[in-house]
């Protein structure tokens, strides 16, 4: 099966006709396709596949031991992304697996295929959920008492998914059988494109975090109550996403608010409350941290102004992370000598292989997105390009599961 085979085949999972974006929550019917069909493409390839009391997926390519060549990404997605975040570097796994194959080449170490849990935190909130309890990153009860929008717990979540969630947590032996983990990413930016490059290396992944902010006030007849009379907490929140993005552009990093709830969600009244999530990132922590000084600092000024209470939590941080440099350095020599120069790129986006560069070296390989657009529809990358991520994870696999 070629690289366009596979991704015609897991294209429609989880895919919504009308927005044509995707909708794969883990613990759903179309995670548990996405899951079913990771597991009989690896098996067709005759790899081993073991899910992990987290619920990641590991695909084994010789026998599990110390010392494994990782790669894999995720199959969930944002609320209506695009088909590349994660998939790519799971259906470019697969497309490796083959062209070694097709190359006669065994591994002298295990490679192991990973596909990860809840990287989005699209159902839970908390990204990269399943390399964060792998590495023990989150604390397993505090996972278990996670709640989607529906009030659900992610134990609830698992178990209907026939997964028993008082197993969940750290597994220092399975992390242990890794020597090295490489993920295939698309590009979410676009500096490959006019460098000409189809392919990059990460440099590292800025700092960030979500907090979300509950902003309580008095819910009201639109048409009688008078506008000196409100506790809008409407105001409070517009006047907040405007600072954010003041807070944002004045230090060059990037406030988001994207998901927002007005209760009770009347169009002829006051609301009584509105839920904001903060999504905030800046190339270093202390940047990051005065950014979300600031935004909280508006926030609060603009609630008492508003006669609305509030409310702020941290729901994720991510410190700062910096890829291992030799590891770096070593793919971009195997990339050069076969004709394919990876410019080394920074990210504001987080990924599972941030998570596991706490625990072991890794690496990340971007392909090129030729708009840069990501966590939407529009996402894209050519077919000729993500070629070449298979060609370039090959060639990365092979020189360090090969003879060394
Ligand atoms: C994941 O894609 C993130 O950066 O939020
Ligand atoms: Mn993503
Ligand atoms: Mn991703």
């Amino acid at each position: 099966m070629t690289f366009a085979d596979l991704w015609r085949d897991l294209a429609p999972l989880g895919r919504d006709p009308v927005t044509g974006g995707y909708r794969r929550y883990s613990w759903t019917a179309a995670d548990a396709q996405c899951r079913a069909w990771f597991t009989s493409q690896a098996e067709k390839r005759g790899l081993t596949v073991q899910p992990d009391a987290n619920g990641n997926l590991w695909a084994w390519w010789g026998p599990p031991q110390p010392g494994a060549v990782a790669t894999g990404s995720h199959l969930d997605s944002v609320p209506d992304g695009g088909g590349f975040d994660g998939a790519l570097g799971v259906v470019t796994a697969l497309a490796a697996v083959d062209l070694l194959k097709e190359e006669n080449f065994y591994p002298e170490r295990a490679i192991v295929l990973l596909t990860f849990t809840e990287e989005e935190g699209g159902r839970f909130g908390l990204p990269c959920l399943g390399s964060r309890l792998l590495t023990g990153a989150v604390d397993p009860q505090a996972a278990r008492e996670l709640t989607d929008d529906a009030g659900v717990t992610l134990a609830e979540a698992m178990a209907s998914a026939g997964l028993d969630p008082a197993l969940i947590g750290p597994d220092p032996a399975l992390v242990g059988h890794l020597g090295v983990f490489v993920e295939l990413h698309v590009e979410q930016g676009r500096a490959l494109a006019p460098m000409g490059c189809a392919i990059g290396i990460a440099e590292g992944i800025w700092p960030h975090g979500r907090w979300r902010l509950d902003f309580t006030g008095q819910a009201d007849h639109a048409g009688t109550a008078r506008l000196g009379d409100r506790r809008d907490p409407m105001l409070a929140y517009a006047g907040t996403v405007l600072e954010a993005r003041h807070a944002a552009a004045s230090r060059h990093s990037v406030a988001t608010f994207g998901k927002v709830i007005a209760e009770p969600g009347a169009a002829n009244a006051v609301c009584s409350a509105v839920h904001a999530w903060l999504d905030a990132r800046a190339a270093d922590e202390v940047t990051l941290s005065e950014t979300v000084t600031d935004i909280r600092s508006a926030a609060k000024r603009l609630s008492v102004e508003h006669g609305v209470t509030l409310g702020v939590r941290e729901e994720s941080y991510t410190p700062v992370v910096r890829f291992d440099e030799a590891l770096r350095d070593r793919i971009a020599v195997v990339l050069a000598a076969a004709g394919m120069p990876a410019p080394v790129l920074p990210t504001g986006a987080g990924h599972d292989a941030g998570v596991l560069a706490a625990r072991l070296p890794t690496a990340m390989l971007f392909v090129r997105n030729p708009t840069g657009v990501s966590h939407s529809p529009a996402e894209h990358a050519d077919l000729s390009d993500c070629e070449a991520g298979v060609r370039a994870l090959a060639l990365v696999l092979r020189d360090l599961a090969g003879p060394q």
